[in-house]
């Protein structure tokens, strides 16, 4: 078969000229909504936050919806609500945004590291039943780029073991578990509506459970300590204003009503996409558990294999992918804990003022080494959700310019 031309690093015509879609993906809807509250002069908690947090938990299959300020909030709502404190082990996962171990250590409990499965790039649960100790008190796993996690194996060894379930949803709007949604499958689950997020009020997060305890107790958190049908100058736990604007529940409540179909659509084009990818060498695709019924895809990732490339690292390929006009990226540099704040911990005399006296027992995060994610931090390719909205033939595109530098790999290496 005769080469494609020159590679577009080397001076050659790109396999791709057009631009893909951008994001935000907005419209008359946010436009009219915002109007309406602008005109309402109603612009503080209220009617429409009220319905966007009963519309978002009805499309999870929850029955409680308790909005907040970002996906960072909500984490930490959930781990006090789900009475998570000084002294507590949670075990996340090293390959996620920091926020997922910070919020643990702002409500002063212990983040302990368990590795990913690399099919998957989500928390192992043998890896994680292997972090269990006496001191854990919740396990948080992340839907990682949307792929839920294998909740059954997680729920059963948190029966087993008495431990909290809260689901790092911040990147699984819509997707499903078993026909269920995610951030409704564990004790509780929580959303990000950051901008790069596949709803997105530019900042925005929520809190789902099916338990009234827990979404009344995030509700007093988010609300400054307030109680239930309580006076409003009367005050119950250490809370915060953590609350949502109408101005961003009339955004996210136009924006949840493409959802569903801007869902199905990167299902749809994913699908196209791994049609082209099966079989192609110097690269391996991600797994999909059967009992995943819906994907909200926040990433498309491929693992690079260098090995298979002669020479090419998996940064130079991204180069000549993007000179294709193919936007990919490496994602996560390093895993979390080899961030400066936790290997800065293991040096300083205590590991954390306020969790220490309590925790009893030392952490050097200097010594954790979670094998997978260093590999998947080194050979990780994400493609971004707006790509994903994109026509099917675009879809082609991609599985071109990657077979074309393929193709070119040897000049690649030289040059
Ligand atoms: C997995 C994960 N958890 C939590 C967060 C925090 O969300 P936010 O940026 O809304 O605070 C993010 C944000 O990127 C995330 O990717």
């Amino acid at each position: 078969m005769e080469k494609p031309a020159k590679l577009a690093i080397f001076g050659g015509a790109p396999i791709r000229a057009k631009p893909f879609p951008k994001w935000p993906v907005f419209g008359r809807e946010e436009r009219q909504r915002l109007l309406a509250v602008f005109n309402s002069g109603k612009w503080w908690y209220g009617e429409r936050v009220k319905e966007f947090e009963q519309k978002y938990a009805q499309f999870h299959d929850a029955k409680y919806g308790v909005s907040c300020t970002n996906g960072t909030a909500a984490l930490e709502m959930a781990l006090l609500a789900c009475g998570i404190g000084a002294g507590d082990e949670v075990i996340v996962p090293p390959y996620t945004f920091m926020a997922t171990a910070s919020a643990v250590m702002k409500v002063n409990a212990v983040p302990v590291f368990a590795d990913i499965d690399l099919d998957t790039c989500n928390m192992d649960p043998r890896a994680t039943a292997e972090k269990i100790t006496g001191k854990t008190k919740a396990i948080m796993p992340v839907h990682f780029a949307g792929l839920p996690v294998d909740m059954d194996a997680f729920r059963q060894l948190a029966k087993k073991h008495h431990l909290m379930l809260i689901e790092d949803a911040c990147h699984s709007w819509g997707s499903r578990w078993k026909d269920k949604g995610t951030g409704a499958l564990g004790d509780c689950g929580v959303f990000s509506f950051q901008m790069s997020k596949n709803i997105t009020s530019g900042e925005g997060g929520i809190l789902l459970s099916d338990s009234e305890e827990i979404a009344e107790t995030a509700r007093s958190y988010s609300n400054c300590g307030r109680g239930k049908g309580k006076a409003f100058y009367e005050h119950y736990l250490l809370g915060s204003n953590l609350r949502m604007t109408e101005l961003q529940a009339a955004i996210l409540l136009g924006q949840l009503s493409r959802l569903k179909e801007q869902t199905l659509k990167r299902e749809h084009n994913v699908a196209c996409l791994e049609r082209e990818l099966k079989g192609m060498p110097g690269m391996a695709l991600l797994k999909r558990d059967k009992r995943v019924t819906r994907r909200s895809y926040h990433m498309f990732i491929f693992r690079f294999l260098p090995e298979a490339w002669g020479g090419v690292s998996r940064d130079r390929f991204l180069e000549a992918l993007k000179a294709e006009g193919i936007p990919a990226a490496p994602g996560y540099p390093i895993p979390l804990y080899k961030n400066p704040l936790f290997q800065k911990i293991g040096t300083g005399p205590r590991f954390c003022p306020l969790s220490c006296p309590y925790y009893g027992r030392t952490v050097d995060y200097r010594r954790v080494v979670c094998p997978n994610t260093e590999k998947i931090c080194r050979t990780a390719v994400w493609i971004s959700h707006p790509v994903l909205l994109s026509r099917e033939k675009d879809m082609r595109d991609i599985a071109r310019a990657i077979s074309k530098v393929w193709e070119h790999r040897k000049e690649l290496s030289r040059g």
